[in-house]
């Protein structure tokens, strides 16, 4: 049994292709595509459903290293998914100047997401359809709120109500994150797509804290690649839920090569949950830490000092901001 109703993922699959087919009809559907497995293996299905039908809008700005040209490399040049990329990284930057509160920075990326995606569901439309990663634990939390349902990987509702979409295409709503791996994986997604690690909507500028500008940007994305690369040369990636670099604002003395500098403090942050409403800190092991920090330290001239978070969740949250 699969999702407790269907005698496969095949089955799964194939059911799910008939009823995205019925509901086209030869129509058009857009998809905000975060990159997220959840999105990911919605788009792909309605793809390989209806080719032909389906446009994936990926506003790229606030990503990690070079993630952009693994979600090409997987998405238009493997599955060949129609993907607009909208470079966003210089307009968030210019809407984010002077920014320093979390949830102001949260609503102005929300609101830029929503703008940038908007403009090409107008240019490229109309679509009828919209499609949506949402899965079972996003229905469950929703209930009865209709408004509640839209679910937005930047946190911002309405998006559908000022589009005139006419319906959405779900094809994951009965589904754990576990069964959407099992169906991107039986649709050939690759490893690194189909255990992505979760990653906020509002991207690294909740891990850059206070005012989000290029350079910082930069920094951390160079930070976090060391992390994520020390992780899998470590062989734990699989073991663990969420792991990064952030930013922390605060900058410290330290000594490169017998001169007083005073530098970028990052830090790590690995931590273990199920459903996000409570998370560990992994215990990662010393010589893994140890080999990040020198990484860091001697790749990264702007930084001086790395520190391991201890928190968890509560009272921490995941990210930082
Ligand atoms: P926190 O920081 O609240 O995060 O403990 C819980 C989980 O949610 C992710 N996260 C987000 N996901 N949009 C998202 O889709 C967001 O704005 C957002 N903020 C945090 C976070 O990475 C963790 O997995």
């Amino acid at each position: 049994m699969f999702a407790r109703k269907y005698e496969s993922v095949g089955h799964f699959i194939e059911t799910q292709y008939e009823t995205i087919r019925k509901q086209l009809n030869g129509k058009k559907a857009l998809c905000a595509f975060s990159g997220g497995v959840d999105s990911a293996v919605s788009a792909l299905m309605v793809h390989r459903a209806s080719p032909g039908s389906l446009v994936c809008v990926f506003v790229d700005g606030l990503m990690r290293l070079n993630e952009r040209k693994r979600i090409e490399e997987i998405y238009e040049q493997i599955f060949e998914i129609p993907l607009v990329i909208i470079n966003g990284q210089n307009y968030f930057l210019d809407q984010l100047r002077g920014v320093t509160d979390p949830e102001v920075k949260r609503k102005i990326i929300g609101e830029g997401y929503i703008r940038l995606f908007e403009e090409q569901a107008i240019k490229r439309g109309p679509f009828e359809f919209l499609v949506q990663g949402t899965i079972y634990p996003d229905v469950a939390e929703s209930g009865d709120d209709k408004s509640a349902l839209i679910k937005s990987h930047h946190n911002v509702g309405g998006l559908p109500d000022r589009l005139p979409f006419s319906e959405l295409i779900e094809p994951l709503r009965e589904l754990y994150k576990n069964e959407v791996r099992e169906v991107g994986t039986a649709l050939g997604l690759p490893e690194d797509a189909v255990y992505r690690q979760p990653f906020p909507g509002p991207g690294l500028a909740v891990r850059c804290v206070g005012e989000v500008t290029a350079e910082k940007l930069e920094i951390l994305r160079r930070a976090d690649f060391i992390v994520r690369d020390e992780i899998k040369n470590a062989g734990l990636s699989r073991d663990i839920w969420q792991y990064f670099a952030i930013l922390t604002g605060v900058r410290s003395t330290g000594v490169k090569n017998d001169v007083r500098k005073y530098g970028h403090v990052i830090a790590v942050r690995a931590v273990n949950s199920t459903y996000t409403v409570t998370a560990e800190w992994v215990r990662i092991p010393f010589d893994v830490l140890e080999k990040i920090s020198e990484r860091i330290t001697s790749e990264i001239q702007e930084v001086n000092r790395v520190v391991y978070d201890i928190t968890s969740k509560p009272p921490g949250t995941i990210e930082w901001e």
